[in-house]
């Protein structure tokens, strides 16, 4: 079924190191249309066309799996999650169409989380009823602020009374949602910052995404960057909403991600403990292990070439298909798994990269004398200086190169 790809497959070094079992596997479905691009955002989104090719992008997807299917037989799936861009900017029968699609070539445990992303300006009742009843089972809201101004600045398609409107119908559609919220924005004062974490909680969300906004290259803001708070007034507002998510009982188990007891997203937790994903779309990024090596893929951006290029099924709408460096895998390690507040199980590392755990444990001793890691034997985690100097400690794993 998966004809050689036409992309160059790096053959890396021999392997030495061998998994004896493999991780946990998830699905990403990139959806790359939004109604207008947002001035800040430098995900693979772009301007909808009056009419969607949906029948032509369900087409693509369909190819994109196909191609992946050799190298996941027999795995379960265990959560899917469609994001963008825009997802909710779907037909209902679309989604069901992508749904019965996934589930008829994947073998996708009865519970998984399905998760959909929307944006408050495309939210509408009928249409979310569909979802559901097609199997989504969890949404994930950009609300960013629920300050008209803010929206303003921020470009946003919706205002704050149809932000509220949206989470009204999104949790009375399915079981689990979650809401996006930005803070830093440009001239937000901290009880603007303190008003949106507010009102979000008032809603009795069970997951909330927190993120500072960031000004990424080759965006609007990039090119005229607005007046944004300073780092004493972000760090701030960072603690404030860290102290009213735990006072409502969310607490941060990552560092954009703060959940009620067991209302993590299962989805990005298998990213962040260096678990597997297919990827599906344009853009979109894989990573999937074998016994005796880690492939990472990444499709071609531009939705039109990838949308002719998946269907011709000869693996030229990958961008990059190659086995990831022996030596590059305790970095990329360390780099998901300490995003956790409560890290992950030692002996993680040993099976998910197929490496021997005393190849890092200078490095692991040295930072446990600096008091940055924790000295628990079972785990690895952050102390709360190794949480505030994250990237140091990451960092520090550069060094464990062959
Ligand atoms: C793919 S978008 C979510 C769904 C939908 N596209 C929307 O915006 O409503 C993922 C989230 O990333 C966050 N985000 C995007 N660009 C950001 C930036 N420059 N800095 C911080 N957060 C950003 C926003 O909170 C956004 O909701
Ligand atoms: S709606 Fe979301 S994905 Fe689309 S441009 Fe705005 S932030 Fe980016």
């Amino acid at each position: 079924m998966l004809d050689t790809p036409r992309v160059r497959i790096s053959p890396g070094s021999q392997s030495r190191n061998l998994l004896s079992s493999l991780p946990p596997l998830s699905v990403y479905v990139h959806v790359p249309w939004c109604i207008r691009k947002c001035p800040y955002c430098d995900f693979n989104s772009h301007k909808a066309p009056a009419e969607l090719p949906e029948q032509a992008y369900l087409a693509a997807l369909q190819a994109d799996l196909e191609q992946n299917l050799p190298l996941i037989w027999g795995r379960q799936v265990i959560s899917v999650f469609i994001g963008g861009g825009t997802p909710s900017l779907l037909s209902a029968a679309a989604i069901e169409q992508m749904l019965t699609m996934l589930r008829s070539h994947l073998n996708l445990l009865p519970d998984a989380e399905i998760t959909l992303e929307a944006n408050p300006g495309t939210v509408e009742a009928q249409r979310f009823k569909a979802y559901a009843a097609s199997g989504i089972n969890r949404v994930s809201l950009g609300v960013q602020s629920f300050d008209d101004q803010a929206l303003l600045a921020l470009g946003r398609v919706h205002n704050a009374v149809q932000a509220k409107a949206a989470i009204d119908v999104a949790q009375s559609c399915f079981p689990r949602v979650n809401l996006d919220i930005m803070y830093a924005l440009p001239g937000q004062t901290l009880q603007q910052a303190e008003h949106d974490i507010r009102t979000a909680l008032s809603f009795g969300t069970e997951h909330l995404s927190l993120y500072h906004l960031t000004l990424e290259p080759n965006t609007v803001f990039a090119k005229y960057p607005p007046v944004l708070p300073d780092d004493d007034l972000s760090a701030m507002m960072q603690d404030q909403l860290i102290e009213l998510s735990q006072a409502a009982g969310l607490a941060q188990y990552e560092i954009s991600a703060y959940a009620k007891p067991g209302a993590h997203s299962r989805h990005n937790l298998n990213y962040w403990e260096f678990g597997d994903y297919v990827g599906i779309g344009p853009g979109a990024h894989g990573k999937l292990s074998f016994h005796d090596r880690i492939l990472r893929t990444a499709t071609v951006r531009s939705p039109q070439s990838w949308m002719e290029q998946a269907v011709l099924r000869d693996g030229s709408h990958y961008a990059h298909h190659a086995r990831v460096q022996e030596a590059d895998l305790p970095f990329e390690f360390m780099l998901n798994v300490l995003r956790l507040r409560d890290g992950v199980p030692a002996a993680y590392f040993q099976e998910r990269t197929g490496q021997s755990l005393a190849q890092v444990l200078p490095t692991i001793r040295e930072l446990i004398d600096k008091k940055l890691l924790a000295p628990d034997p079972v785990r690895i985690k952050t102390t709360d200086m190794g949480w505030r100097f994250l990237n140091d400690v990451q960092s520090a794993f550069l060094n464990d190169t062959e």
